[in-house]
C-alpha cells in the first residue's frame, strides 16, 4: 500500500475508533486542533506515563514540576521569543495561499532524495543480489548530479537561515523554480518573518489590562523555576527539572493531522550542568533518549538523527530524533544545548541573581543546560503509524490490527462472555472485577465472538479472554493473544501472572538499558 494511503487509514481508523477526533467537530472543526477520543486519551497517557517514569522514577537525580500556562510577559522579552520566534512567510499571489519559505525549500531538498532513492531502487532490481549500494551511490552518474544539486541547495538555505536573509530566501524559491501545489505558478510575495505567539490579555478592564502570551513551549516555566526547586530541593548540580503540559503555536503551515497543531503537548526536561560539561551530558542525552524510543522496539532502522544547520538563539548544538512516518523522516524529539542563555537573561531581566554556588569548585556560576524535548502528539502519531496494520488472513478476509506496544495499549485485556445469558456475563464481569485494580479491562459482550475479536485488534488490545460454560465448571477461560492470534486455555487465576508483567509502564522500563 501507497504510504500515502496508509496515512490516509491511520487518521481515519483514529477517529472511527476513538482516538482522534476533529475539535469542534459539530462546528465543522477548528484548523489544526484535535480532541483525543476515549483510547486517545489512555494510548497519550501511557505515553506521557513511559517518559515521565523514565525521567523521574529512574533518575534519583531529576524532579518533576507542573508550572502555569499563563507566565509574566517579560519572560517571553528575556527568552528572546518576542523578537524571534518566527517562521518566515510566503504567500503566493494567485492561490492567495501562505507557506513557509524553509519548508517550501525543504521539501525541494527532500525531492533531490526522492529522485536518488529512486534510482537506487531502479538499480537494486536490476542487478538482484549483486547490487553494492555504497559503490552505486558513490559512482552513479546521475545520483552524483542529483547529490550535487541537493548538497548545494543545502548550503545556500543553511546560510540564508542563519544570516536571517529572507531576501536570499526567496531568490532560492525563485531559482529553484518552485510551484505553488495549488496555482503550480511562481507568483511569489516577499518573504516575511510571522511570530508564532498567541496573545491574549489578562485583567478585567481595558485599562488594567497587559498583554500575556500562551507559552510556546514548557521550557520556561522550568527555568523560572528552577532556583525554587534547587533551594527546596536540595539539588546539587548536575540535575534535572522534567515537566509535561499544553504549548500553544500560531502555526502557518498546520498539517498532517496532529504533526502539526496549533495547541499541543510537550514533554520537556532540563539538565542542569557545570559549564564546559555540556557537549559531553549532550552527547549522553542523545544516546539515552535514542535508547528510549528505541525500546519500544519499532527498529533501530526507522530513527535518525537529524543535527541542525540553523541553531536556535539559545543553543550551542542541537540535533532532531526523527522517526520514519509515513510521509518521511520527521523531527519528534529536539536535543539542544542550550548554554546558559535562558538562566542568564532572566538575571538580566528579573535583577535576581539564580546563580548556583558549587560546594566542589567553591565557586558560583550560571549553569548550562542540555534539554531534550518531546511533543506527546508527534510520539502519540508515531506509535500509531507504526502499529497499524492490515493483514490478510486464511479465508481471504483482512483484520486490520493496531500492533502497540502492550504496555502502551488503551486497553489491555477484553473479557467477552460467549453469551448474553445463563450465567457468563457474571463470570466475565468476577474477572474483571479481580483483574482491574491491576490494569485497564474491557468487558464486551455485543455481536459474535469473530466481531469482537475485530474489535479489538483494531484499537490494540493485547489480550483477550472469552468465558464460556466450561468456565463456569472449572474456572478456565480461552485467552487470545492479538499478533499471533493463538488461543489456550488457561485457569482464570493464573491470568494475572500471564498478563500483567507484559502490559505495565514498569515491563517496558526494566527494558531500557
Ligand atoms: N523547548 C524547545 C522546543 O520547544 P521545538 O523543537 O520547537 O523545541 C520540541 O519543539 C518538540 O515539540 C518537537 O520536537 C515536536 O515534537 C513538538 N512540537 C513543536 N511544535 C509542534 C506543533 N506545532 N505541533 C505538535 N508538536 C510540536
Amino acid at each position: 500500500m501507497a504510504q500515502e494511503d496508509v496515512f490516509k487509514k491511520v487518521v481515519s481508523h483514529c477517529k472511527e475508533y476513538g482516538f482522534v477526533f476533529p475539535s469542534s467537530e459539530i462546528y465543522d472543526g477548528l484548523a489544526a486542533v484535535y480532541d483525543y477520543g476515549q483510547n486517545g486519551v489512555e494510548l497519550k497517557n501511557n505515553i506521557k506515563q513511559y517518559w515521565w517514569q523514565s525521567m523521574v522514577l529512574l533518575h534519583e537525580n531529576i524532579v518533576g514540576i507542573d508550572s502555569a500556562i499563563f507566565m509574566h510577559p517579560t519572560i517571553w522579552k528575556a527568552s528572546g521569543h518576542v523578537d524571534a520566534f518566527n517562521d518566515p512567510l510566503i504567500d503566493n499571489r494567485d492561490s492567495k495561499k501562505r507557506y513557509r519559505a524553509d519548508v517550501l525549500i525543504e521539501d525541494q531538498m527532500a525531492k533531490y532524495d526522492e529522485k536518488i532513492d529512486k534510482e537506487v531502487q531502479k538499480a537494486r532490481k536490476r542487478f538482484g543480489e549483486n547490487f553494492d549500494e555504497a559503490l552505486f551511490r558513490e559512482t552513479n552518474p546521475r545520483v552524483l548530479e542529483h547529490k550535487q544539486k541537493r548538497d548545494a541547495l543545502h548550503e545556500r538555505f543553511a546560510k540564508a537561515m542563519n544570516d536571517n536573509d529572507l531576501a536570499e530566501l526567496r531568490q532560492i524559491i525563485i531559482d529553484e523554480e518552485i510551484v505553488c501545489p495549488i496555482s503550480g505558478t511562481r507568483n511569489w510575495t516577499e518573504v516575511r518573518q510571522f511570530n508564532l505567539m498567541f496573545k491574549t490579555e489578562m485583567g478585567s478592564t481595558a485599562d488594567a489590562a497587559s498583554t500575556i502570551y500562551l507559552r510556546p513551549e514548557t521550557a520556561q516555566g522550568i527555568f523560572v523555576n528552577y532556583l525554587n526547586v534547587q533551594k527546596t530541593g536540595h539539588m546539587k548540580i548536575p540535575f534535572g527539572i522534567a515537566q509535561i503540559g499544553k504549548a500553544f503555536r500560531n502555526e502557518i503551515v498546520a498539517r498532517q493531522f496532529i504533526f502539526r497543531m496549533r495547541e499541543f503537548e510537550q514533554m520537556e526536561m532540563q539538565f542542569f550542568i557545570k559549564p564546559g560539561t555540556e557537549l559531553d551530558w549532550f552527547a549522553k542525552w542523545k544516546e539515552w533518549r535514542m535508547a528510549w524510543h528505541q525500546n519500544l522496539g519499532f527498529g533501530a532502522e526507522n530513527y535518525r538523527f537529524h543535527d541542525h544547520d540553523k541553531l536556535a538563539h539559545y543553543a550551542n548544538a542541537a540535533t532532531d530524533i526523527e522517526f520514519n512516518m509515513p510521509f518521511g523522516f520527521k523531527e519528534v524529539e529536539g536535543i539542544h544545548s542550550r548554554t546558559n542563555f535562558d538562566l542568564g537573561q532572566h538575571e538580566k531581566y528579573s535583577g535576581k541573581s539564580i546563580k548556583y554556588f558549587d560546594p566542589e569548585l567553591n565557586e558560583s556560576y550560571t549553569p548550562y543546560v542540555i534539554e531534550t524535548s518531546i511533543g506527546v502528539d508527534r510520539m502519540f502519531l508515531s506509535v500509531i503509524c507504526h502499529s497499524y496494520c492490515e493483514e490478510k488472513l486464511e479465508g481471504g478476509e483482512t483484520r486490520v490490527v493496531l500492533r502497540l506496544p502492550a504496555a502502551l495499549a488503551p486497553v489491555k485485556l477484553a473479557v467477552m462472555p460467549l453469551v448474553k445469558k445463563n450465567g457468563l456475563p457474571e463470570k466475565a464481569q468476577e474477572i474483571i472485577n479481580d483483574l482491574r485494580f491491576h490494569f485497564n479491562c474491557q468487558y464486551d459482550e455485543k455481536d459474535s465472538i469473530g466481531k469482537r475479536y475485530r474489535r479489538q485488534d483494531a484499537i490494540g488490545t493485547p489480550y483477550c479472554v472469552t468465558v464460556d460454560f466450561q468456565s463456569l465448571e472449572d474456572d478456565t477461560v480461552t485467552l487470545r493473544w492479538r499478533d499471533s492470534m493463538e488461543q489456550k486455555r488457561v485457569k482464570i487465576s493464573e491470568l494475572q501472572g500471564i498478563i500483567e508483567d507484559n502490559v505495565t509502564i514498569t515491563s517496558l522500563l526494566k527494558k531500557l538499558k
